[in-house]
């Protein structure tokens, strides 16, 4: 039997999202703050005669993911062959899906992490830590954070990283939806409402990176900020009302993930985020919500067999 990987990569948030004006290159310089939680999907890659990608969804709808080159995956195979010369890495990949897909919260770029970071252990291919980072970066601004996880700033368009020591744990309701909203529409909305301003470049967010160096919930709660909050309810103008629900239940901060539509609600502790689940739940008449601590670990190996049993 061929050998086999299980790898698994986290959905972020941005508790900080600060977005300049575009570049000549078309990205917006970002100064983010990027936090895993404990929310990830899983890859299952093992070695075969063709490379393949199957996908199943666990609590989420997948129709909209593709299983072609539109999918990172896929793409992270090729630019992982590619940068080390070989056309022998083909690859059985199954991807089971457990992030909102065009949510918001990284969903794609955690499966392409998740494929270089398995690729890399399947093949022994020992690629360096700043290669790996390039190659990811290459694939998506979010991709490289998705291997990293934990908590950190990022600057550039997102893919420039600096890790952050934080205390204690983050208890999150993560309000998915049904329809996703694209990235690029969401930061062309962004332009169009700030044409006719100049937008000065985006500086690092102090209260933020204070609370979360002592693990000061509340602090945290209170200073969350999301620059494409307005571009996502220029599209999505009933997201304010998930927003509103999520703050009349008591939460310490509520803000739509990155470029939407998924609702990130901060709460105190277990037991506070599962109530507020219930109350979200109870006022939208869907759900379920997922309660998820953070802040999680980056696309990782979490079970390898070469013939046998998973280890
Ligand atoms: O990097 P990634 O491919 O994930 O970005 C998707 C799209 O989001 C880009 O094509 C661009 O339209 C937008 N984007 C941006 N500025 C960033 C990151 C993404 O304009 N810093």
């Amino acid at each position: 039997m061929s050998a086999e990987v299980r790898v698994s990569a986290p959905a972020k948030v941005n508790l900080h999202l600060g977005v300049g004006p575009p570049r000549g290159d078309g990205y917006h310089p970002l100064v983010t703050v990027f936090q895993a939680v404990a929310l990830y999907d899983e890859l299952t890659l093992r070695e075969s005669r063709h490379t393949t990608l199957t996908v199943s969804g666990d609590g989420v709808d997948v129709d909209g993911v593709p299983v072609d080159d539109g999918n990172l995956v896929l793409r992270a195979v090729q630019a992982l062959a590619e940068h080390h010369g070989r056309d022998d890495l083909t690859t059985a990949i199954h991807l089971r899906k457990r992030i909102p897909v065009a949510g918001g919260l990284a969903g794609g770029s955690a499966d392409a992490a998740a494929a270089l970071v398995g690729l890399d252990s399947l093949y022994d291919l020992h690629t360096g830590r700043q290669a790996l980072t390039e190659i990811a970066a290459g694939l998506g601004s979010d991709v490289p954070f998705c291997i990293q996880g934990g908590s950190a700033l990022g600057t550039g368009r997102g893919e420039q990283l600096a890790p952050l020591m934080t205390r204690g744990d983050y208890w999150w309701v993560v309000v998915p939806d049904q329809r996703g909203l694209s990235t690029p529409e969401v930061y062309a909305a962004y332009d169009d409402i700030h044409a006719h301003t100049s937008l000065p470049d985006p500086s690092p967010p102090t209260d933020i990176l204070a609370a979360l160096r002592v693990g000061d919930v509340e602090r945290l709660g209170a200073h969350l900020h999301n620059d494409l909050q307005q571009a996502a309810l220029s599209l999505r103008p009933d997201l304010e009302g998930v927003l509103q629900v999520g703050r009349a239940a008591g939460v310490y901060g509520a803000l739509v993930s990155g470029s939407g539509p998924t609702v990130v609600l901060l709460c105190a502790d277990p037991d506070h985020a599962a109530y507020v689940g219930e109350q979200v739940q109870e006022a939208l008449g869907r759900g379920p919500n997922l309660v998820v601590k953070a802040p999680g670990h980056g696309a990782k190996v979490v079970g390898a067999r070469q013939g046998g049993l998973f280890q």
